[in-house]
């Protein structure tokens, strides 16, 4: 009797860490963003559209006969915070997936905690190719930035009406994603023909390019290549202009977010290009139904951020409900033969490296600094 009363007690317990690490009742989720600090704007996108594509999948019953129970935190746009959280949440919450982080070099500095402790990271927004080179747990939704340069120098060749022979690139020797973008925005560029005549850089935090602008203005390039986010874009955005620099900047998915109009001033945008996931005013239905349900519940048009963090909830879904049940490993395997998903940034297939294949867009400016579509590009076919 004492023995079957010990083996109940030993079962219970061992149960109940089961129930603890997967999650009985509830499915836990991490999500790990930038609510505050420099890249707030983006944090703040994604952390609303996670929410509400999370309320959505509850409202319909959740996942698997279970809720969703969604846990934020707010990294302050910093990589060691990032760690931090990654770490809470596999140690304290016992998540069985996380979402995030944001930037590139956040989740860089994150990812390796999630790949060692075996819980599947899915990043909606973080571009550069090595956060998925990090592990077979480390996911993303969005292309990668070989890609999003690419497209970048072959709309400087061929999409500005004068083919340019010249270009000029500013960016931010501490960012991950700076730096990659910068790369690969050169080497096509260049392959094409063209050549760089300027390759001048910033630290994060600075806010005076007067110098640099001033070298590249001296090379008088045809275009300038800005690979950076919006807090310093905007204002290297206007301090060219200021000095006198009417050629067409360029830039990647950083640019966007309302606070670039801020910082740059609307007749400083005009002539200005970047790449990108999505555009709001999209006539694809699933896209008009994202956009009308997001303006109803925050009064605010989603941007890119914010689609790519609703497509990461439903990316993950789909592969719990493939997976069958909530555990971390099951999870990982449905994720990577994540297939033909359809969703508002494009159709989801995962390749053999994690990596969505997608189209990007790009994206001007009117009159009045608000965003305008110009074309799609395709990813090229294997
Ligand atoms: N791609 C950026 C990065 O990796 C983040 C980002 C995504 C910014 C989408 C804007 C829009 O750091």
């Amino acid at each position: 009797m004492k023995r079957l009363f010990a083996l109940v007690i030993m079962l219970s317990l061992i149960l109940g860490s089961i129930v603890q690490v997967y999650g009985a009742e509830t499915i836990k989720i991490g999500l790990v963003t930038p609510l505050t600090g420099s890249v707030a704007s983006f944090g703040q996108s994604v952390d609303k559209a996670v929410r509400m594509a999370v309320d959505e999948i509850n409202s319909k019953g959740g996942l698997l006969g279970m809720k969703i129970e969604l846990i934020v935190e707010d990294n302050q746009s910093k990589a060691e915070e990032s760690a931090n959280i990654v770490r809470k949440f596999i140690e304290q919450d016992k998540v069985v997936a996380i979402l995030g982080p944001v930037i590139s070099s956040n989740t860089l500095a994150a990812a390796p905690i999630a790949q060692q402790s075996k819980v599947p990271l899915l990043s909606p927004t973080s571009t550069n190719p090595k956060v998925t080179q990090i592990g077979d747990y480390i996911f993303r939704a969005c292309f990668i930035d070989d890609f999003q340069g690419m497209v970048m120098a072959r709309f400087a060749m061929t999409g500005l009406g004068k083919r340019p022979s010249s270009a000029a690139i500013l960016f931010e020797k501490t960012s991950d994603y700076s730096i990659g973008l910068a790369k690969y925005f050169k080497e096509e560029f260049t392959r094409l023909g063209g050549k760089i005549v300027a390759e001048e850089s910033f630290s994060s935090g600075d806010q005076d390019f007067s110098a640099q602008l001033t070298k590249i203005k001296g090379r008088k390039p045809d275009v300038l290549y800005v690979p950076s986010y919006y807090d310093t874009a905007g204002l290297i955005i206007k301090q060219a202009r200021e000095l006198g620099m009417n050629i067409p900047i360029l830039g990647g998915d950083g640019f966007d977010s309302p606070q670039l109009l801020e910082l740059a001033g609307k007749e400083n945008l005009k002539n200005c290009y970047f790449s990108g996931h999505f555009f709001s005013g999209s006539s694809v239905p699933q896209v008009k139904t994202f956009v009308t349900n997001h303006k109803k519940r925050y009064n605010t048009v989603p941007d890119m951020l914010g689609a790519l963090g609703y497509d990461a909830v439903y990316m993950l879904a789909d592969a719990i409900k493939r997976a069958g049940k909530a555990d971390r490993d099951a999870i990982r395997n449905a994720l990577a033969a994540t297939k033909n998903l359809k969703l508002v940034t494009g159709i989801i297939s995962l390749d053999e490296n994690r990596n969505p294949i997608k189209s990007a867009v790009i994206i001007s400016f009117d009159a009045n600094g608000n965003q305008v579509y110009k074309t799609t590009v395709n990813p090229p076919k294997k």
